[in-house]
């Protein structure tokens, strides 16, 4: 059905599924009033049948759309050879997969696992177990995940407070405040973790100046540099990943969301001298890095290669990012990952849904764009309207 065709959404149908979620499901998400039930590129259709052009992609994990033919076909193909075994046994997909990384990241060695909030324990163990020390420095605005060590170097306390203590120690700098991360990093800091790009902080880009201090003062206290590349992976930011814009090479690099385009897979790169001091036992994931997930990251990348999606992120990333600035008068970020300021943006959200439009708040004041990789100028150019129409 086109968007022209759309209807407002049936209360029977949409309700009655919504009340028996209510009566399962913990209810840990305030998720829209909406039940969607297929996608195709970059649009979403609900139970009913309306059709919503799709700016949230998963939270910047669609990268090649949904339901990308050469990504669905891949995970047939491997569904009926292979799904699991364990790391207890060397299979292909996996082993092909970190070579492919190797050539893309400019990490050396690699180590997979299901989300990124595992990608961000494992990076933070990796740290603490190489340099022998305990503590982590965070960054006001950093959000790495919910599992108790990502968490304990996310930065809203609302998130952390019902769950303290957590790990210890963790100190927070203001992000891209020189000064501010020169008093808090020494010879007992095992790691530095920075999202070049913040992501539900808000669509926030790291200084160069900033980084370029994060790795001068490593060098002077010997500790590792983690990034989060969690989100801003795969091409999102108009580059493979948010480093390449910075020329910056990190000790440790954590990756999930847009890495199997909707199938659940993350994982960890570290550089040689990293691996080197690592060894058996130390960490496992008994899913990570099945024989499923990852030909659903080794498609992925070789659809991003083939329809040179890097390039339509940074391309179509400009066009939005001018459209956003016509609607809202201000807009920011890289490539497909940008935001705007702007008043009642949860209200918005709302407005946005009933125009069968997705859009994303990180705040009451922020908006949050992070379409699919495929998005194109149509797709915009209605996106634009849509706002136009409801701001
Ligand atoms: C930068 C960053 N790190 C880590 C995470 C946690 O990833 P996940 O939700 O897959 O555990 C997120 C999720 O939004 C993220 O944006």
């Amino acid at each position: 059905m086109e968007s022209s065709e759309n209807t407002p959404l049936n209360e029977s149908i949409t309700q009655s599924w919504i009340n028996r979620e209510k009566s399962v499901h913990i209810q840990f998400y305030r998720r829209l009033p909406v039940v969607f039930e297929r996608g195709r590129g970059c649009y979403l259709y609900d139970v009913e049948g309306n059709r919503y052009i799709d700016l949230v992609a998963g939270i910047a994990v669609c990268a090649l759309g949904h339901c990308h033919p050469k990504l669905v076909e891949r995970l047939k193909t491997q569904l009926e050879k292979l799904m699991h075994t364990s790391n207890l046994f060397y299979t292909i997909p996996q082993i092909e997969l970190a070579e492919k990384l190797r050539e893309i990241t400019g990490m050396d060695f690699f180590f997979f696992c299901n989300s990124g909030t595992e990608a961000v324990e494992a990076s933070l163990k990796v740290s603490r177990k190489v340099t022998g020390r305990k503590k982590f420095v965070a960054f006001t605005g950093s959000f790495h995940g919910r599992t108790m060590g990502a968490l304990s170097v996310t930065w809203k306390e609302m998130f952390r407070k019902p769950f303290l203590p957590l790990v210890e120690p963790v100190e927070f700098a203001e992000f891209n405040s020189v000064e501010s991360l020169k008093k808090k990093v020494d010879e007992n800091t095992a790691a530095v973790i920075v999202e070049p790009i913040q992501g539900e902080g808000g669509v926030n880009v790291a200084d160069e100046d900033f980084l370029n201090a994060v790795f001068e003062l490593k060098e002077k206290y010997g500790y590792l540099v983690i990034f989060d590349e969690v989100q801003t992976g795969f091409g999102r930011t108009g580059r493979w990943f948010a480093k390449d814009h910075f020329n910056l090479q990190p000790d440790v690099m954590a990756m999930a969301k847009g890495m199997g385009s909707g199938f659940p897979v993350g994982g960890i790169g570290v550089s040689g001298e990293v691996a080197e001091k690592l060894g058996s036992g130390e960490h496992a994931s008994t899913f990570g890095g099945n024989p499923l997930a990852c030909s659903a990251a080794l498609a992925t990348i070789e659809v991003i290669e083939e329809e040179k999606l890097v390039e339509n992120a940074k391309k179509m990333g400009k066009v939005l990012k001018d459209a956003l600035y016509e609607v809202f008068g201000n807009s920011r970020g890289m490539g497909l990952m940008l935001a705007v300021n702007c008043e009642g943006a949860f209200e918005l959200v709302n407005r946005a849904l009933k125009s069968f439009l997705l859009i994303n708040a990180t705040s009451e004041s922020s908006l949050r764009f992070v379409p699919p990789l495929v998005i194109g100028k149509e797709e915009i150019e209605i996106a634009r309207d849509t706002l136009s129409g409801i701001v």
